[in-house]
């Protein structure tokens, strides 16, 4: 089991591979090993700590290891993927955890953010290294968060010790400024509550430790 290895992100291209979407992330999830580490990301269980328990919806939920830990602190979660690989192994996990009354996964192309209202909405590492439309999905969702509830994105804020060289392509992270900025939000009716980067350990290629920092961005609807 490894943490996360995923490297190649190109959120800001606008040249992306030929592979389609699904074929790339199904084939990632295809193989024999568990591609994430199955566990929540902390800025995660950090921030949702502080919230509320209610709905919670999670975009590109991979492995399920968010929503499986949301679903074991009080909430009703739903996790979304657009790979069917993915979404099995989530399933599968939170049998596994004991929680598949309160975690519900769904194979779906998050072009097409589903219908429904949510006190939390959460994207953790929503990167892909192809076509993805990141802002029109993420300021899609902010209208799937109800009244009084939260957006957190969780995003690197550069490659992480264990990316490959060979990944570092041409692609510039956002900051905590950008990433707000993109989601254009209408200040009457969001409450920014944090943008900031913050720094947690991993493993880098050689297996030592190493800090990555996380580009945090929780906001709150009115
Ligand atoms: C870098 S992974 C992050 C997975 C998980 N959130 C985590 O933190 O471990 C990005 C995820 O987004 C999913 N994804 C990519 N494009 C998508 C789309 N258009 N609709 C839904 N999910 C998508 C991928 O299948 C992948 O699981």
């Amino acid at each position: 089991m490894h943490n996360h290895t995923h490297t190649t992100e190109q959120a800001n291209s606008t040249e992306w591979p030929e592979i389609a979407p699904i074929d790339f992330w199904e084939d990632r999830y295809g193989g024999p090993d568990q591609v994430w580490s199955g566990k929540v990301n902390k800025v995660l269980s950090d921030i949702a700590s502080t919230l509320t328990p209610g709905t919670a919806l999670d975009l590109g939920c991979g492995e399920g290891g968010d929503v499986i830990w949301l679903a074991q602190n009080g909430w009703q979660a739903t996790g979304i993927d657009i790979s069917t690989n993915a979404v099995t192994r989530a399933t599968a996990a939170a049998e596994a955890a004991g929680v598949s009354g309160k975690a519900t996964f769904l194979a779906a192309d998050l072009a097409t953010v589903p219908p429904g209202q949510f006190d939390l909405v959460t994207a953790s590492f929503f990167h892909s290294p192809v076509e993805l439309p990141r802002v029109e999905i993420l300021r899609e969702a902010t209208t799937r968060v109800a009244p009084g509830g939260h957006l957190l994105i969780t995003s690197h804020a550069d490659f992480p010790p264990y990316s490959q060289a060979s990944d570092q392509r041409d692609h510039r992270f956002l900051s905590p400024e950008e990433e707000l900025t993109q989601l254009n939000l209408d200040p009457n009716s969001w409450e920014r509550v944090i943008s900031e980067k913050r720094s947690r350990m991993t493993t880098a290629l050689t297996g030592e430790p190493a800090p990555i920092d996380d580009v945090v961005v929780l906001v709150k609807r009115r």
